[in-house]
């Protein structure tokens, strides 16, 4: 494997062996005393955001940097794309400076997998469009496997807008590749038209997904497209799919609660919700920890790319 374009296809023992590397080394991460194999020593990444990141970007220049390797931040607004150079010439000329890899964050769908083919560097989508965010699912995969021990026969609920949603997609594909079951639970305005293909359970009432969830990935609520006339308003979005402290206690439901950044407080999610890591209650929230693991699991795709192709 050479690039990270996305989960679709993706085999599970793939997942699997990237997730045992994670685990690995989210070990060596957390404790200072232990040194980091530094086996991206004299690479250098390329870290290419042509939209806007606070997560994955710093995760990934963390993972980097632990693993030896220099990293070179590029932003498009400080680049000559803003003076109307492609994206073509853009990683063309990077790459006659003699860097390895990209890590590459884009709007348009499928761009990380037409960069991949143009370039015989690494590529890692870092979220293309609306199509894919590998590394996103698979960190919220593995936060899953650790609180469940395996997702063989889990229910999780992906809540909220699947349409747009690069986050749902990868998760759709890795979740269901490990064997668990998946459902989404969304308004039908923002449902992909495809939806019932990639074999989920489809909820448009959020007590009933409840219901039947172990888990739930709350997505944000794109608050930028939402003017395209798919909501009556965001109060109404709220009052009906937005994930609360009463509505977890009307149903007497404990549910493990994901979501993977940036949120909008009291809009698809509770602050009561989101910030509660103990009892009691019916929620147990691991957002912070998706986001330690997600050095973690950046730190192993990265490795798993290099040695897995240059050994
Ligand atoms: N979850 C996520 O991709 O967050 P950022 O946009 O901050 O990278």
């Amino acid at each position: 494997m050479k690039h990270l374009t996305g989960l679709s296809g993706i085999s599970p023992a793939t997942i699997t062996g990237i997730l045992d590397k994670a685990a690995l080394h989210k070990d060596l991460f957390l404790h200072a005393e232990n040194e980091i194999p530094r086996t991206l020593q004299g690479k250098r990444i390329v870290l290419a955001f042509f939209e806007n990141s606070t997560r994955t970007r710093f995760s990934f220049e963390i993972a980097a940097r632990n693993l030896g390797a220099s990293t070179l931040n590029f932003s498009a607004s400080s680049s000559s794309v803003s003076k109307g150079e492609s994206i073509v010439d853009t990683i063309k000329n990077l790459e006659a400076m003699q860097v390895d890899a990209f890590v590459i964050r884009h709007p348009s769908s499928g761009s990380a997998e037409q960069i991949s083919r143009i370039t015989d560097k690494h590529v890692i989508n870092a979220g293309d469009g609306t199509h894919e965010h590998p590394t996103q699912a698979l960190l919220d995969i593995f936060t899953l496997r650790d609180y469940f021990g395996s997702l063989q026969d889990t229910r999780i609920m992906i809540l909220g807008d699947i349409l747009h949603s690069r986050v749902a997609r990868s998760n759709i594909f890795g979740l269901t590749a490990l064997g668990a079951n998946v459902g989404v639970c969304s308004p039908v305005s923002l449902l992909p038209a495809d939806i019932a293909s990639l074999g989920v359970r489809i909820f448009t009432g959020i007590d009933d997904a409840i219901r039947w969830a172990d888990a739930a990935i709350v997505l944000r609520l794109q608050l930028e497209r939402t003017t395209g006339g798919y909501l009556p308003s965001l109060e109404d979005y709220s009052l009906h799919f937005g994930l609360t402290d009463e509505r977890l206690e009307k149903i007497r439901k404990h549910m493990l609660v994901l979501h993977p950044g940036p949120i909008n407080r009291e809009i698809e999610i509770s602050s009561n919700v989101a910030d509660r890591i103990q009892p009691p209650g019916y929620s147990k929230s691991v957002l912070l920890e998706q986001v330690t693991n997600g050095v973690a699991v950046r730190t192993a795709v990265l490795e798993m790319l290099f040695t897995k192709t240059e050994t």
